[in-house]
């Protein structure tokens, strides 16, 4: 695969090496903290310094009879945390299995599959703030999060998130939102699912649908999926009468972008060293040679299309660089 490259290049092990850091004369460079590097696309080599954040552990913090409380450093694996916590019978990530990348980035694009966001668990980011230069603790409301978003996105560069604490529950909080969740479990003939049981049935949905990291180069959902107003759904809906859709509280209507992508015929093509997986429309794929802006490119293709024929703006999901 063409990479790109970057000026500096550091790894973080410890809070200390970050302190350290940010004393240095490298800092000033337009310093990128990276977690796994799964939902990132780099368009061109980067003019600056990259930090891999590998900062590891995770200590329980409170627990009673209902709920463990666990900080976790940001560095540590997602997928591993979801794993540790269905071990121990905890409920709360457990549709959250499987999902790339660390700790770190489940606050900042708020993550989310299964009817399950970060946000749900999430009690408290410990993050440093580059604006006052200290550490400090922003609780779940403080964090404004969205659909795939949070301050963390909302104010770029400001905050390094250090640690994240989450509640998760010692009594069982199933959610059976999706109907794919319902089906797989009748089909193993598991009635009385554990937490392990979800995540275990959560794995096998995505291992169907998505490709395994590192097995191409792609970077999950490309694109967020669009939210429209109650006209322009029914419009939509009049000329395609089976379209799927998720209708919200405040009258819009999400509309899955995968479907969209699918529509236009876009689903398995392939140009060139770019294109979309063949299971899932709105993973799009780097065949082997593609540079990041070839990516951009056929990303931007797509917008162009879903704008002229839905009059939707589609938004990336992935962030680029
Ligand atoms: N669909 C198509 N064609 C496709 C793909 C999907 O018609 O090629 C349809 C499906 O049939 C279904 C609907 O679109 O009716 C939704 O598909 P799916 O359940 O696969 O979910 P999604 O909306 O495409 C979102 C998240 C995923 C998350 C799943 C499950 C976004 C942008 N993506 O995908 O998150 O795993 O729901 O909850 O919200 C990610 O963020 O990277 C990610 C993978």
């Amino acid at each position: 695969m063409t990479q790109s490259e970057a000026r500096y290049f550091t790894i973080l092990e410890t809070l200390g090496d970050f302190h350290e850091l940010i004393k240095t004369n490298v800092w000033v460079n337009n310093p990128y903290i990276l977690g796994g590097g799964s939902n990132i696309l780099f368009t061109k080599d980067y003019n600056g310094l990259i930090v891999v954040n590998k900062l590891s552990g995770k200590e329980i913090v409170y627990e009673d009879e209902k709920v463990t409380d666990v900080e976790v450093f940001s560095g540590e694996s997602w997928s591993e945390l979801v794993l540790w916590s269905v071990e121990k019978d905890y409920w709360g990530i457990e549709n959250l299995a499987l999902i790339p990348g660390t700790v770190g980035a489940a606050p900042v694009q708020n993550i989310g599959a299964y009817g399950v966001e970060a946000k749900d668990t999430i009690i408290s980011v410990k993050v440093y703030d580059f604006k006052t230069n200290e550490i400090i603790i922003l609780g779940n409301s403080d964090c404004n999060f969205g659909y795939r978003d949070s301050i963390f996105k909302q104010e770029p560069h400001r905050y390094f998130v250090i640690s994240v604490t989450f509640r998760l529950s010692k009594i069982p909080r199933l959610n059976l939102e999706y109907g794919a969740i319902v089906n797989t479990l009748k089909e193993h003939g598991i009635t009385d699912p554990s937490a392990k049981d979800m995540a275990s049935v959560v794995t096998e949905i995505r291992q169907r649908k998505l490709p395994d990291v590192g097995e191409i180069g792609m970077a999950g959902s490309f694109f967020k999926n669009p939210v429209i107003l109650e006209e322009h759904f029914q419009t939509i809906q009049q000329k395609y009468p089976d379209m799927p859709f998720y209708e919200l509280e405040n009258g819009q209507v999400k509309i899955p972008a995968g479907w969209i992508i699918e529509t236009l015929g876009y689903k398995g093509i392939k140009e060139g060293n770019v294109g979309t997986y063949d299971k899932h429309a709105l993973v799009l794929v780097n065949y082997g040679n593609a540079t990041g802006e070839e990516v951009w490119d056929f990303a931007q293709k797509i917008i162009k299309e879903v704008k002229e024929q839905f009059d939707i703006i589609f938004e990336p999901e992935v962030i680029i660089l």
